[in-house]
């Protein structure tokens, strides 16, 4: 178990909460597993989800010192496919609080949720490329479907941030507020949608995101490859690069 995510249920609402301020966030394999326990054992009970971070950072992506040692020994750790199935997998409404930056897995994540309130300040980033890594999460197939082919492309390949509008412009984010505000209206946003049908709130939401299996096979390809960049040189370098950089 790791105490860096903070699991808490409010009446029907579950609140997963990342809280590794100090390093803003980025998740660690521990962290992974977590999350995925508590996407996968939310029961009847719990009707809304949602997922949160810490003032200033949401997520500021997957932990690089663990890249390296996935490099190191063979490849990626079990623990972030898990997560990543248990993402597309879940079946309750997912309500996103990003109150600062949503970096990589932070931000691509956001295409598994049915609503995200972001910061005024939140900024969303992709950098991928620039560690000689591919896009992940099936956001490779969900960016393009959300965003348009010329946005996605921009963020996800050429690692542009967006701001808090922007992402609203894109279709990514429902709401922006102000950052004090983030956990409070994301939590009063899941308490609505678990005031609804609980039946016809799943039915709809199956319906809506109908492709689950071309989901799952992009989670699966995408994977294949990342796991190939994670061994490559330049991954490596840009890896040690991160780790060692002076500030
Ligand atoms: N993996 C491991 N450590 C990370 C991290 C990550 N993804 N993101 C941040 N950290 C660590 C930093 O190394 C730093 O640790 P230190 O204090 O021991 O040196 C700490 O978190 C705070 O980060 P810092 O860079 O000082 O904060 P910042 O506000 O100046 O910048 C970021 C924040 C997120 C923009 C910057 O840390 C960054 O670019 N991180 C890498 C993001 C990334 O590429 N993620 C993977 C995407 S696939």
């Amino acid at each position: 178990m790791s105490d860096l995510v903070v699991v808490e249920d409010v009446g029907a609402v579950r609140i997963i909460r990342m809280s590794r301020p100090e390093k803003k966030n980025a998740l660690t394999q521990a962290m992974y597993a977590v999350m995925t326990q508590a996407l996968r054992e939310a029961n009847d009970a719990i009707r809304s989800i949602v997922i949160a971070g810490g003032p200033g950072a949401f997520c500021a992506g997957a932990d690089i010192g663990e890249f390296l040692e996935s490099a190191q020994s063979g490849g990626l750790r079990p623990q972030t496919l898990e997560f990543l199935k248990a993402l597309a997998y879940n079946q309750k409404p997912l309500v996103a609080a990003v109150g600062g930056l949503a970096v990589g897995i932070g931000t691509t994540m956001l295409f598994h949720c049915d609503h995200v309130v972001a910061s005024t300040d939140a900024t969303f980033t992709t950098p991928f490329l620039k560690l000689a890594l591919i896009p992940e999460a099936a956001s490779s197939l969900l960016a393009p479907m959300r965003m348009g082919y010329a946005r996605a492309f921009e963020m996800l390949v050429m690692g542009h941030p967006l701001s808090a509008t922007q992402a609203r412009e894109a279709g990514i984010v429902n709401k922006v507020v102000d950052a004090a505000a983030v956990d409070d209206v994301a939590l009063k946003t899941a308490q609505e949608i678990a005031a609804l049908p609980a039946g016809a709130v799943a039915l709809s939401r199956r319906l809506m995101r109908g492709h689950l299996d071309a989901v799952v096979r992009q989670i699966d390809t995408e994977v294949m490859h990342f796991k190939d960049r994670l061994q490559s040189d330049e991954a490596r370098t840009a890896f040690s690069a991160f780790l060692s950089r002076k500030k």
